[in-house]
């Protein structure tokens, strides 16, 4: 064939196709969820496998492998006694909670480590939502408000370097910005949860930290997180909420889930010049896990292949519970 464009020129050999590779993964674009739990025990997480609850103790030794595999970022997130849980959640911003115990014992261990908080009322509430529930099942929003706030500042007083607003209130970054410049924190950033959906990929996440909404009692409560997370099919409010967390102080954007809003990760790209992060969800580990276990897929190819494929849509930072096995196979290449 007289063919003049023969693109698998560039595809012949391996030096070839590495000089021409437009996206890379790199273990510092990784940041490394991890749970903790007042127990002194490591839980595994049956929906999770390879995930686990750390107690304080056994958590620093995490940190440590995490470090030494080239990740420079973790966010911790609480397995709250149910006893500690209320209507209020006002164990968010108890200074001698389990969060602020270990982000200050991770700062004074390995103060290099990027320390990220989620900021949400959900692991401290005994109804299971991000928001303060009225007598009448309506999620609160700007007394809510003032509850991430406390817990913010709480966060950036125990050595927070980013806080993460997960619970989609309106308003949520310009007040905690606000709060923590009072404060004295205007070092801290905020990397916020700007377009987070309304999921059913949380579900093995729920379960990790016994979180998800509970059943009505003495008042209604709604069932879902739909009056606050946004719709799966929209995309152009995912813009709205991008420009809104933009004007009111974000440092960083974050989408999530990741996989299925591939869109808008590469629309927030377009759209912003803040760096964006995207989170590879619990559910979405957890069908690559057990797809890899039944032996239906070769986990180390497509881990790799999908946390690349955050990059190629435009993702600067990801979220991920495989940011460990993934360093260490890049290593390995
Ligand atoms: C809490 C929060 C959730 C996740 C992160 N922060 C769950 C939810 O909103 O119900 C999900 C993370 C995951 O599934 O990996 N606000």
């Amino acid at each position: 064939m007289d063919l003049t464009y023969r693109p698998r020129r560039l595809r012949r050999t391996s030096g070839l196709r590495s000089m021409v590779q437009e996206h890379s993964l790199n273990p510092a674009d990784f940041i490394y969820p991890l749970f903790v739990h007042e127990g002194d025990h490591v839980e595994p997480i049956s929906a999770m496998p390879g995930v686990n609850r750390w107690s304080l103790d056994n958590l620093m030794g995490e940190v440590e492998r995490a470090w030494k595999l080239g990740i420079k970022s973790v966010v911790l997130f609480p397995k709250v006694d149910e006893a500690l849980k209320t209507e209020d959640a006002a164990e968010c911003f108890n200074e001698k909670g389990l969060i602020p115990r270990a982000i200050r014992r991770l700062k004074k261990e390995l103060p290099e480590m990027t320390i990220m908080t989620d900021v949400a009322l959900d692991p401290y509430s005994c109804d299971g939502h991000d928001g303060i529930v009225s007598s009448e099942g309506v999620v609160l929003n700007d007394e809510t408000i003032e509850y991430l706030c406390r817990q913010a500042v709480v966060q950036a007083q125990a050595g927070a370097d980013l806080i993460g607003p997960s619970d989609m209130m309106d308003g949520r970054v310009g007040a905690i910005r606000e709060a923590l410049d009072d404060e004295g924190y205007e070092h801290v950033g905020i990397i916020s949860y700007t377009a987070k959906y309304s999921s059913a990929y949380y579900g093995p996440f729920r379960e990790a930290l016994d979180s998800a909404p509970r059943e009505a009692s003495i008042k209604p409560i709604p069932k879902d997180k739909s009056t606050y997370q946004m719709n799966p099919a929209n995309a152009r409010e995912a813009i709205t909420e991008a420009q809104l967390d933009e004007q009111e102080g974000a440092d960083i954007l974050m989408v999530k889930p990741g996989l299925a809003y591939m869109d808008i990760v590469y629309r927030l790209r377009q759209e912003s010049e803040l760096p964006i992060a995207a989170y590879n969800v619990s559910g979405e580990y957890a069908m690559v896990k057990a797809a890899a276990e039944k032996g239906w897929i070769d986990e180390r190819a497509v881990v790799l292949e999908t946390l690349l494929s955050f990059r190629r849509a435009g993702a600067d930072l990801i979220l991920t519970y495989h940011a460990c096995d993934a360093a260490e196979w890049l290593r390995q290449v």
